[in-house]
């Protein structure tokens, strides 16, 4: 048969040509491609393949290492000019239309990267395309559609799992964000293994998304929760986090960077010595991917789990990366369609991992669209993030440091761009609404993270949070504001900034 010509160019898109399309599909679905118009030439590994890519066991091993901060701050009228990768900073901040946003009259400075990073137009035109051109459901179609639709979904899937390192696609199962993911692997697979008496090992960085689905279920099973301390800077205490280790110890969560504080934890450390005493463990990765190279093998996580919005994709899409024979262990999360192999009312058959873990119709346009997210990061460099963001984390901790009455709060060696602080005789909600005047825009509260803020003696926290868009000048400005509001004790009126007593949910 032939496959219809349309003005679909997937290749525009980081998609298989027409014919890799035609033979993909024909391995999917070889009852319906029956006749022979499949492409000569073998697929192209360099560009897109179903298949798993393996990777070899030697994968780089270095932890990846962040901060020191930089002993002078570089001219702040040079980074627009700068080139982050092969783009100059006014170029990408050309890529994302919603910086060019006016808020309260002026140009909006996005500084609230910790809690959903801005979309650049390819991955807003990557769902119109979808939409416009390839939306159905997948697998289960037989049609032109279904194909288009399973080759871009799968097709993300697979960029995912080149990203951070996974030896195959079939590691990674989508998820809504990494709340639903650490949700899944404490229900799917960690419920099964305790007992009353039984232990879990989280750290005090934890957002609570991974401290709540803990709870729960020990509360269900009687399992007790332990949890590893961090020093002053936010970082993690070592030789301590192993003394919680005992023959009751199942299951170790912790997170690779800290949402309030920015500290990077020694992840892979974290999972050696959990792995010595016998434990497995999740590392929650939602603060880490678009800020530094991520590869699961050499952190040798049982599991890692990130969001796409927080990493220039769409919102409520994410992924769940799992070693696979934790995922094959687990119990299916949710039943429904897609998962399953076989159903009578007596028994079901189940997919092999991950379809068993993705029953009903996901987000596909969602996933398609990660893919774009990803693929833009590949075009810019993560590497090349990472040192650009370095610098403006540098810069931003100094010039935040000289505001007087400013106390900086996460203060660890290696840590990304948050930037939490609380300023002497304010409301942290008060200072949030002042730099909304000025088109500012920063989160104020306590970010879902009490414990962790509340070993520090605070209840929250104002966070101006960096993605690699940002600029010297906008922390100038942030920097300026904070200034005149700190030289200015009168600021601090409710009714000034319109402030209001709202509950901060999280
Ligand atoms: N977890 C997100 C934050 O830190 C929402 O703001």
């Amino acid at each position: 048969m032939t496959i219809p010509r349309t003005p679909y160019n997937p290749t525009d898109y980081g998609l298989p040509a027409e014919a890799e399309i035609a033979a993909w599909a024909a391995e999917l679905f070889p009852e319906y491609h029956t006749e022979g118009e499949l492409p000569a030439t073998p697929l192209d590994s360099a560009s897109y393949v179903y298949a798993p890519v393996v990777l070899p066991k030697e994968v780089e091993s270095a932890p990846y290492r962040v901060l020191e901060i930089a002993s002078a701050a570089p001219s702040v009228d040079q980074s627009l000019y700068r080139r982050i990768g092969n783009k100059s900073l006014a170029a990408i901040h050309a890529d994302f239309p919603i910086l060019a946003e006016k808020a309260n009259g002026h140009d909006l400075v996005w500084l609230d990267n910790a809690a959903t990073t801005q979309k650049p137009q390819v991955v807003i035109d990557r769902l119109k395309f979808f939409y416009e051109h390839e939306n159905s459901n997948i697998h289960r179609g037989v049609h032109e559609l279904a194909d288009r639709s399973t080759a871009a979904y799968e097709g993300s899937r697979l960029k995912i799992a080149r990203f951070i390192g996974a030896p195959s696609a079939d590691n990674i199962v989508f998820v809504r964000g990494t709340t639903e993911g650490i949700n899944m692997v404490a229900q799917a697979y960690v419920k099964q293994l305790l007992k009353p008496g039984d232990e879990i090992i989280l750290t005090m960085l934890e957002h609570h998304a991974n401290i709540v689905p803990w709870q729960l279920i020990a509360k269900e099973t009687g399992a007790l929760i332990r949890v590893a301390p961090i020093d002053k800077s936010g970082q993690i205490v070592l030789s301590e986090y192993e003394k919680l280790f005992n023959n009751r110890t199942r299951f170790v969560s912790a997170t690779h960077v800290s949402n309030a504080l920015g500290t990077v934890a020694p992840a892979a450390e974290l999972a050696q010595i959990a792995h010595a005493h016998g434990a497995r463990i999740l590392i929650d990765g939602a603060q880490a991917v678009s800020h530094m190279p991520v590869n699961v093998t050499a952190l040798d996580a049982d599991f890692y789990i990130f969001s796409g919005h927080k990493i220039f994709g769409p919102t409520g899409i994410g992924a769940l990366y799992g070693k696979s024979n934790a995922l094959e262990a687990a119990m299916p999360y949710q039943g429904g369609g897609n998962m399953i192999v076989d159903v009578t009312f007596e028994r079901t058959l189940y997919q092999n991992p991950p379809a068993k873990f993705e029953a009903g119709t996901g987000n596909i346009a969602g996933a398609v669209g990660l893919g774009a997210a990803l693929d833009y990061v590949n075009s810019i460099g993560i590497e090349n993030i990472a040192a650009w963001e370095h610098e403006l984390t540098a810069y931003g901790m100094k010039a935040l440091a000289g505001v007087p009455g400013l106390r900086l709060v996460g203060t660890a060696l290696h840590k990304t761009g948050v930037l939490s602080f609380v300023l002497d005789g304010y409301h942290n909600e008060n200072v949030g609404k002042f730099l909304n005047a000025r088109g500012i825009a920063v989160r104020a509260g306590h970010h879902c993270a009490q414990p962790g803020l509340r070993f520090f003696g605070l209840e929250g926290t104002v966070r101006p949070s960096l993605a690699f868009y940002n600029t010297f000048e906008e922390i100038d400005k942030l920097v300026e504001a904070l200034k005149e509001l700190s030289a200015d004790g009168s600021m601090n009126s409710p009714d000034k900034f319109n402030f209001s007593r709202r509950i901060f949910y999280g």
